[in-house]
């Protein structure tokens, strides 16, 4: 009912995008509140206009027959489907890993990494393919129109820049070990992947998680291989980060002024003005830095943040020497819908090469975001082992999108990352039985079901 009612309210368009923003009673419920402690209300969803157009599939409609069967006016071939709920696609990719997993049973009896360590290989394989034969029209269309069209412009590389290290860990209600981070980044180091944000040199007091940055920095300096920026808010906190070794750090201005206020305790301006004197001093050190630009849809206050506010940001920062600018989606609200014209904006004024995109994934939009952040030619994302993380001054984001199901839908669709998926799940189920928690992966929670019921057989 809730939900309908919002999906009902006056939705806010952007130009010829033509996608909803955020529904005006998320903009009011938000402005009305008095705590940034509030989780985000039902009836304040961001929607799209689309959504009651969307159609429901009953059970029977998994139960196209061999040969071919109309799907509307296309005609899909050589799909085989019971007439149960359970399609036998399916059960072929589960028969598929299974036997992917025998096969493999001798190499993992040497695995060092216990059950995890399996790479289970994408549904781009060509093995899939070849099972689909598509007749090649459907309503006059050529059908690798499609193909052409959803990854025309995708990167083949991927750089997957892990915060969890940071992002995680700096929303932990309690203080993890130093140790135990300390072996956190080295397993993420070693699963390839290239960049590991390992700490910040924030204040203590603001954010007591990550006090030991100086203690964990002088522990990694011995990796190579790896770069490990860390966040510096002003000079001071670039300072101590060159003392303890770091050789590139991150700054991180918002688009919401009453976030940058409730997170940073000073105004846009204020933060820019600091970051021109962190980043100026950073380059006659020759450290690289990182810009990030958080709540570049929606803030915890304010709600929707306008994408023009978003790209004056991040040309600031670009413009004031960041080799790279980081879109935060700071509180998880973003859909397709308002990330592509927050995207199109920035990319107005800064090239889409230097731009990575920073989902968190409180309403399950990432992967999406990410897909279509991907179309738009972005080839840099953000992730957190095991979904880690969120903002200590942004209550009711939850984490990140979980590094694992980024590697899975990339791998999936044939783009290279040098990220180890097994040895990845294996840090996920460290660091997650540190905290005693499940894991916010749901490519990880998978996977290690089937793993688990393939060793049974
Ligand atoms: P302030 O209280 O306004 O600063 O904090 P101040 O200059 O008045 O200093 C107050 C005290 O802090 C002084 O100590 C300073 O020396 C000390 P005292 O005299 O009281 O003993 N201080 C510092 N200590 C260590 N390191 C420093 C530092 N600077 C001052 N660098 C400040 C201003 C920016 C420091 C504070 O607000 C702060 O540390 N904020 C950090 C908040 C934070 O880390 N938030 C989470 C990260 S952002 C994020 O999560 C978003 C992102 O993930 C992207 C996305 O998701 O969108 C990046
Ligand atoms: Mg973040």
């Amino acid at each position: 009912m809730l939900a309908t009612r919002a999906l009902r309210e006056g939705l806010w368009r952007i130009g010829r995008f033509q996608h909803t923003l955020i529904p005006s009673s998320f903009l009011r419920s938000r402005s009305a509140m008095s705590s940034l402690e509030e989780p985000i209300a039902l009836d304040s969803l961001p929607s799209l206009d689309g959504v009651g157009r969307v159609q429901r599939f009953s059970s029977g409609a998994c139960r196209p027959r061999v040969g071919e069967t109309e799907m509307g006016n296309c005609l899909i071939e050589g799909r085989s489907c019971s007439s149960s709920n359970n399609c036998n696609d399916e059960y072929k990719w589960r028969r598929q890993a299974r036997d992917m997993f025998r096969g493999d049973l001798t190499s993992r009896r040497n695995s060092r990494l216990g059950r995890s360590q399996r790479v289970f290989e994408s549904a781009y394989d060509p093995m899939y393919s070849q099972e689909r034969h598509y007749s090649s029209s459907c309503n006059g269309k050529d059908l690798r129109d499609f193909a052409n069209k959803f990854l025309r412009g995708m990167p083949s590389f991927v750089k997957i820049v892990e915060v969890g290290p940071r992002d995680g860990l700096q929303n932990e209600k309690g203080v993890v070990p130093t140790d135990i981070k300390i072996e956190l980044i080295r397993r993420l180091a070693d699963s390839g992947l290239p960049v590991v944000e390992a700490t910040s040199f924030v204040s203590p007091k603001w954010v007591p998680q990550l006090a030991d940055a100086k203690d964990i920095m002088g522990a990694i300096q011995n990796l190579q291989g790896v770069r490990f920026p860390v966040l510096t808010p002003n000079l001071k906190g670039f300072d101590a980060a060159v003392a303890a070794g770091a050789k590139e750090v991150a700054v991180f201005a918002s688009a919401s002024e009453s976030f940058s206020k409730s997170n940073i305790n000073c105004s846009i301006e204020e933060s820019l003005a600091r970051y021109r004197d962190v980043v100026n001093a950073a380059k006659k050190l020759s450290i690289p830095v990182r810009g990030y630009v958080s709540c570049v849809v929606g803030c915890p206050v304010e709600g929707p943040v306008s994408p023009s506010k978003v790209s004056y940001v991040a040309k600031e920062l670009y413009d004031m020497g960041c080799f790279e600018i980081s879109l935060g989606d700071t509180i998880g609200v973003g859909t397709p819908g308002t990330v592509i014209p927050m995207l199109e904006a920035v990319m107005s004024v800064v090239p889409v090469e230097k731009l990575a995109v920073h989902f968190h994934d409180t309403y399950g939009q990432s992967l999406p975001n990410i897909l279509v952040s991907l179309q738009m030619g972005v080839s840099i994302v953000d992730s957190s082992v095991a979904g880690l993380g969120g903002c200590p001054y942004a209550k009711g984001a939850s984490g990140n999108v979980a590094t694992e199901d980024v590697v899975y839908m990339l791998h999936g669709l044939g783009i290279k990352t040098n990220v180890d998926l097994g040895k990845l799940m294996a840090v996920g189920e460290f660091i997650c039985a540190q905290l005693g928690r499940q894991s916010g992966s749901k490519t990880a929670v998978a996977l290690s079901k089937l793993t688990a019921d393939a060793s049974k057989i």
